[in-house]
């Protein structure tokens, strides 16, 4: 996709050449001082109730009077935020689908300002617009065949706009990335596709990549990785991305994805209904291959290590047993009492090589609790953090990135759920505060650095009829990484 800002010069709005024109208009009062055409065809579709002033809507006008541009969108925003910018957008962009627009100009009226944000958010709503699910659905139906975007803006604004559309778009191939790689069914994105992706990536972007296999996970100690491996038949991959933007003397932020291709629950098993969601039990090393992606593109001058702990959750003969104690990579003892909590597990020994980075800061990402999706519903990610500064960065990068996150608590109290008298720790606690408690398990693996811990169960994917992933929150790590370069 092609993204560029074009300042606006006397011809105006009606001036601008391009498949279809689509006008946001901020803020729910008819807006002063537009110019003649515009102006007349918006005010006659208030008039005529065919546009009603309100978020959200949208109104296609075809040929529209005075106007160069052959096919116009109005749609309205909440107000002139970026984040309403954004959805209505996506509204306006909806009404043009299917049919034969591949420039689409942008502009907005009612507000003066276009920001880095504005801009940004459009290149995300244009590109969430337009991906379409093909690899095992060749046929699916394609989507807008939009391949160049201009948001026209005031000359003052340009640069903004420009740096803006720049981000936007690499962000946008980094949810992409991430989108592609969750919704992959799990007999196709299995731990060897995820090490090949890295692999793909880190030879087109330059990174540094290692995979381990089982037998290096074992001379670890990685005990618990592999307790939750060692039912499945898919040999699991331990990935080791890098990035050097920075320094090599600088501290690098690890990021750490949960990794579990599919989730049965293992002997624990789960019941039969939406199971074949757990095929995106994968989504935040998904996140992270995606949050590289963006990296790649941006550049910044920040060093990140990705770390994957990659493989499935299966009952077999070999499978892990309820009761089952294991031994952690940290030396700690784990007594396995439900199979299911099994990110936890992967996470745990990851979290623990995580330390031989020295890293400035580490964050993990994983679809780890149904009991976060109870707490937070579908909007915001669970945000896990002791550490105030760190997760105050996180939510200022979720804003930024309007991917939003939610802090949840960390007392030591919720701690006791967690023992065992078989060894250190269980790896459930009952189901009150279930993402709490999981939470608490990984802190334990963690005392050696600044953590923070997403829970991104349930904004990872979308379920019913609008099923796949959503690439978050690849927005997010991004932010907060650009806000740590130098
Ligand atoms: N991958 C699941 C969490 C999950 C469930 C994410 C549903 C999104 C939707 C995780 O491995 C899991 O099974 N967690 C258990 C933990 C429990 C056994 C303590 C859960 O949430 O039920
Ligand atoms: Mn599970
Ligand atoms: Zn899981």
């Amino acid at each position: 996709m092609d993204f560029k800002s074009v300042a606006l010069g006397a011809g105006g709005l009606a001036g601008l050449s391009a498949d279809a024109l689509l006008v946001v208009v901020a803020g729910t009062a008819m807006p002063e001082g537009m110019e003649a055409p515009l102006a007349n065809v918006l005010r006659d579709a208030v008039k005529n109730g065919d546009l009603e002033l309100k978020a959200g809507r949208a109104l296609y006008v075809h040929r529209p009077a005075g106007l160069k541009a052959q096919r116009l969108v109005l749609a309205v925003a909440a107000d002139d935020s970026a984040k309403a910018f954004k959805a209505a957008a996506l509204a306006g962009i909806a009404s043009v689908k299917g049919l034969g627009v591949s420039h689409l100009a942008v502009a907005q009226v009612g507000a003066s300002r276009l920001t880095e944000a504005h801009a940004e958010a459009l290149a995300m709503a244009v590109s969430d617009s337009v991906y379409v699910y093909r690899h095992t659905k060749p046929s699916a139906p394609s989507a807008p065949r939009l391949s160049k975007v201009t948001l026209a803006c005031a000359k003052a604004d340009a640069t903004a706009v420009t740096v803006g559309l720049r981000r936007g778009a690499a962000v946008a191939s980094g949810v992409e990335v991430a989108r592609e790689c969750a919704n992959r069914p799990a007999n196709h994105a299995t731990p060897t596709f995820l090490a090949d992706q890295a692999k793909q990536m880190a030879k087109l972007h330059g990174f540094k990549l290692q995979v381990l296999d089982e037998a290096a996970v074992k001379k670890l100690g990685m005990g618990s990785f592999l307790a939750v491996a060692q039912g499945s038949d898919e040999p699991l991959k331990f990935i080791v991305l890098q990035y050097l933007g920075a320094a090599r003397t600088e501290a690098p932020v690890v990021l750490v994805g949960k990794g579990i291709t599919f989730d049965t629950g293992g002997i624990s098993i789960k019941p039969a209904p939406e199971m074949d969601e757990m095929k995106f039990d994968m989504s935040g090393a998904a996140s992270v291959l995606g949050t590289f992606k963006a990296l790649g593109e941006l550049k910044p001058r920040v060093n990140v290590v990705g770390l994957i702990p990659a493989c499935e959750n299966m009952p077999s003969g070999k499978a892990v047993k309820p009761g089952d104690v294991v031994r952690s990579m940290s030396g700690q003892t784990i007594e396995v009492l439900n199979t299911d909590a099994e990110g936890r597990l992967i996470l745990c020994d990851a979290l623990t090589y995580a330390e031989r980075f020295k890293p400035a800061a580490v964050i993990d990402i994983a679809t780890l609790t149904g009991a976060c999706v109870i707490a937070l519903g579908h909007h915001h990610s669970g945000l896990f953090s002791s550490d105030d500064e760190l997760a105050e960065e996180l939510l200022q990068a979720a804003k930024r990135g309007l991917d939003p996150a939610w802090r949840m608590p960390l007392d030591e109290e919720y701690a006791d759920a967690l023992k065992s008298n078989f060894a250190d720790m269980g790896n459930v606690g009952g189901r009150a505060g279930g993402s709490i408690t999981a939470a608490m398990f990984l802190k334990k693996f963690t005392a050696r650095y600044r953590w923070a811990h997403l829970d991104i169960a349930g904004t990872a994917w979308k379920s019913g009829a609008a099923k796949g992933a959503t690439g978050r929150p690849v927005p997010l790590l991004t932010h907060y990484l650009l806000s740590q370069a130098r």
